[in-house]
């Protein structure tokens, strides 16, 4: 990886028509080579951002420039460097694996025995070769994902923008979509710019992230930097409600005396009880039992984690980061439809 600046971007806002201020006034850079994460919940302004750096909207106000071309001056020579993967996939379901690269490409003015090459080598890319001439709506979720990654291919861009790439999928599709997208990356030297909402994939894939929320830019750094930066163990524990008194009042009671001890970094409300941030957890835990013990404060389970991407959203955020969907089966569109 070199230390090139391919992206910037400064202080770059887009509201919508309606009002919504979807991008609140984010600035980041993204290294030549870099695999570089966009992580965030639902709504964060990830789509909204992506759309702005590929020329598909219009920014409200900002700067953006890729590869030295500016965003508003440029956007013809952009395009040509870049290749998008939208949230929805763009595969056309009557067409073969194929023909959707073949149209991909003409339509970027590629054509004849250059082309077919193209299409047959990224087909073994992406592992489509032995579907390559069945229509693609009789595709598996994960194999339409790998089709479309293989159409923003075909004109070999010098940045891959892949939005939510994995959304959707069965967790075995999802892990061969983490292969290829580490592959173009590493083999190919393709700088990735990739959003999701899975903070396993973000710590898995990124070189650098920023991790996002309600279009602001909330902690930036590299996923082992980040976690460090907690400094602390990450211990949730669910607690019985004291006699006569609600679940709200045992919390209350229970922050009070950890607000006694001095090991606690921080405390923050979680779904069913507290987490707590401590230096050296292992030590602090017998503590924790007999502080709680003396408050006649009945622990139901302590469990004690190194921290994690979340942990790092919910400091800065006081929310974790719920990935929208669960895990779908693999879409059998096309099946029986036509
Ligand atoms: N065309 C639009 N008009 C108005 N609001 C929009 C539009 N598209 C998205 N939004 C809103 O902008 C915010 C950011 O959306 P989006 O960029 O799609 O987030 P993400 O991709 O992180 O889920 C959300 O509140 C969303 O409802
Ligand atoms: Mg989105």
């Amino acid at each position: 990886m070199s230390t090139t600046d391919l992206i910037t971007v400064d202080n770059l806002v887009e509201v919508y028509a309606d009002g919504t201020k979807a991008v609140d006034g984010i600035s980041f850079k993204v290294r030549d080579g870099e695999f570089f994460g966009f992580l965030g919940p639902n709504g964060a302004g990830k789509s909204t951002t992506i759309k702005i750096l590929t020329t598909l909207l219009r920014k409200t106000s900002g700067t953006v420039t890729i590869a030295g071309y500016d965003l508003e001056k440029h956007p013809k020579e952009i395009r040509k460097l870049i290749g998008v993967q939208s949230q929805d996939t763009a595969v056309d379901p009557e067409l073969t694996g194929r023909e959707n690269m073949m149209l991909q490409g003409e339509l970027q003015q590629m054509h004849g025995k250059v082309l077919g090459e193209r299409v047959d080598h990224l087909l073994e890319v992406v592992g489509l070769k032995d579907a390559a001439d069945k229509r693609a709506g009789r595709y598996s979720g994960g194999m339409k994902k790998r089709l479309d990654l293989a159409c923003t291919l075909v004109h070999e861009p010098k940045v891959l923008f892949l939005d939510e790439p994995t959304t959707g999928l069965d967790p075995q599709s999802r892990n061969t979509m983490w292969d290829y997208m580490e592959s173009l990356n590493e083999k190919q030297g393709i700088t990735i710019f990739l959003t999701t909402q899975y903070l396993e994939e973000a710590d898995r894939l990124c070189d650098r992230l920023c991790i996002v929320d309600n279009g602001k830019i909330v902690a930036e750094g590299s996923p082992v930097g980040l976690k460090q930066e907690i400094g602390a163990d990450a211990i949730t524990i669910t607690m019985e409600s004291s006699a006569g008194a609600t679940k709200e009042a045992t919390k209350v009671a229970a922050k009070q005396v950890l607000s006694t001890l001095p090991a606690v970094v921080n405390t923050i409300d979680a779904e069913d009880g507290l987490t707590i941030y401590a230096k050296n957890g292992g030590i602090f835990i017998p503590e924790l039992i007999r502080a709680f013990d003396k408050a006649n404060i009945r622990l139901v389970s302590i469990n004690v984690s190194t921290p994690s991407l979340d942990d790092v959203f919910l400091k800065h955020t006081g929310k974790r980061i719920r990935a929208e969907e669960l895990v779908k089966q693999p879409s059998r569109a096309g099946f029986g439809r036509r």
